[in-house]
């Protein structure tokens, strides 16, 4: 083996890094794998082909012995005590400016730590979020890198090489400094949790409603893909549609338990902007509704211990309109919501993030990949300080065009018994957060009352307490 001249290095030969290192050598990149799982090395081997491009070890000495100065070497092994592990095994071998990046969904606190850790050691540490599942990897993530700018250099023709291309524009960029990128992709996935919830109720909503069959949902969705609904979820909920069962008759959805699983990232969203006072209540919602799921037991018990009333009778066609108006509002609202944490959270942690880029590095390769981010990326071009994608003069007119259907539907799915939490909560952030006057005096009031805990006056300046019931 030729030594050093190799000019990427992957830790982690699971499916995710297997594709990733096969990607990067399809774009001429030489890359050298590294697992202690020899069957995983040698698979990769098997599959990388052309020696020439792909190599791997499970000897440490012989991975970092391979790699070209600087080195560049991206993690992808589960987020938590492992990434240190691996940071450890390699810090004796390395040498100052090189390069580590994790792939992985990192907590962006640990990024911190292990960035700050790490310079001072001289090495340049990346969190960097990558989007797209397994296939993503091998053809084309979304990439969302965070750390030291100049040392980005370095990295930049490999990530723009292998990510996603959206109109010939790579999906990657780099976001900003220290944990912007596992920040970002944290988000990212809150609002894949929000889009997921709202596909998913929206589904239930027409199956109980009218009892559309699986064929008419999967034309339904495969429908809605092709207008300004067109998204990744949408288009694999059509697809989910009509898969057969291969263990049995009829469709696989049918026979799939529902209770949804989570590693995480949905609720770090909904934890993190409840630190920093910003409001997500459909990814909060979300998280919620996993949770609930989960209480498979008690639901079963519960559902014989209440009434629910029969379905409202309602024409098939509308309420497919009225579905289709409902989860457009609710996909931009998700965003909304998932946005406005990121403007604070750019403050906060003085990340400088380009919103603008954000959503032109999400419109191809990652989960949440949807028509409307063009869209939403052209509102933050046109402001760049916009608090809230609500308050963008171009969606204005597309989220009051849904609003008489968005608020029809809640009511009809209320008074049928069907549970639509996603769209519901969507609905009322948009109604409280577009009112000018919110019922909120009434609590000032009550805690000055009880806590003395004083309120400010519209009329005046200053803060008042007052002795109640005197
Ligand atoms: C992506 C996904 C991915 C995430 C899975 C599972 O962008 O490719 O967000 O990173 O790990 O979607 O997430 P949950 O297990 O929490 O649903």
């Amino acid at each position: 083996m030729e030594h050093k001249n190799y000019d990427f290095g992957l830790v982690g030969l699971g499916v995710m890094g297997r594709n990733f290192i096969l990607n990067v050598a399809d774009n001429d990149f030489k890359a050298f794998g590294y697992d202690l799982d020899q069957e995983k090395v040698d698979a990769l081997k098997k599959e990388g082909g052309n020696l020439e491009k792909v190599d791997a070890s499970t000897e440490i000495e012989t991975f970092v012995e391979a790699l070209a100065a600087p080195r560049k070497i991206m993690l992808l092994v589960p987020a938590g005590k492992i990434v240190d592990q691996v940071i450890e095994t390699l810090l004796p071998h390395l040498d100052e400016g090189d390069i580590i990046i994790d792939g992985g969904n990192s907590f962006f606190t640990d990024t911190d730590r292990r960035e700050a850790y790490l310079k001072d050691k001289g090495i340049n540490f990346f969190g960097a979020g990558v989007s797209g599942g397994a296939e993503g990897a091998r053809k084309g993530p979304s990439i969302m890198p965070g750390g030291n700018a100049e040392a980005y250099t370095h990295i930049k023709p490999i990530f723009e090489a292998v990510s996603a291309k959206f109109n010939g524009e790579p999906c990657v960029a780099h976001l900003g400094p220290k944990s912007a990128g596992n920040y970002v992709k944290m988000v990212h996935n809150g609002i894949e949790y929000g889009l997921m919830q709202l596909t998913s109720e929206i589904y239930d909503l027409l199956k109980k409603s009218v009892g559309l069959d699986n064929d008419e949902l999967h034309q339904v969705y495969d429908l809605w893909n092709k207008g300004r609904l067109q998204s990744f979820l949408v288009e694999i909920t059509a697809e989910i549609f009509k898969q057969d069962d291969d263990l049995g008759d009829g469709r696989l959805v049918d026979k799939i338990l529902d209770k949804a699983k989570q590693k995480g990232t949905g609720k770090w969203t909904s934890q993190n902007a409840m630190d920093l006072g910003i409001p997500v209540p459909t990814i909060d919602v979300a998280v919620s509704m996993r949770e609930i799921s989960a209480l498979k037991e008690e639901r079963i018990v519960a559902d014989k211990l209440y009434d629910r009333p029969a379905p409202l009778p309602i024409d098939k066609d509308k309420i497919i309109a009225l579905a289709e108006e409902s989860l457009y509002f609710a996909f931009i609202i998700a965003y909304a919501q998932g946005l406005h944490q990121l403007a604070d959270a750019s403050k906060e942690y003085e990340y400088d993030l380009d919103m603008s880029v954000i959503a032109k590095i999400w419109r191809a390769g990652c989960i949440i990949r949807a028509g409307l981010l063009e869209d939403i990326s052209d509102a933050y071009t046109a402001d760049k300080e916009l608090p809230n994608l609500l308050l963008a003069p171009s969606f204005v007119d597309k989220v009051q065009g849904t609003l008489a259907s968005v608020r029809e539907t809640v009511a009809y799915a209320a008074q049928s018994g069907i549970p639509v939490p996603g769209l519901s909560s969507a609905l009322n952030y948009f109604e409280a957060y577009t009112s000018s006057r919110l019922p909120l005096n009434v609590i000032q009031a009550q805690r000055d009352n009880f806590g003395s805990h004083t309120y400010e006056r519209i009329d005046r300046e200053g803060v008042f307490h007052t002795e109640w019931g005197k």
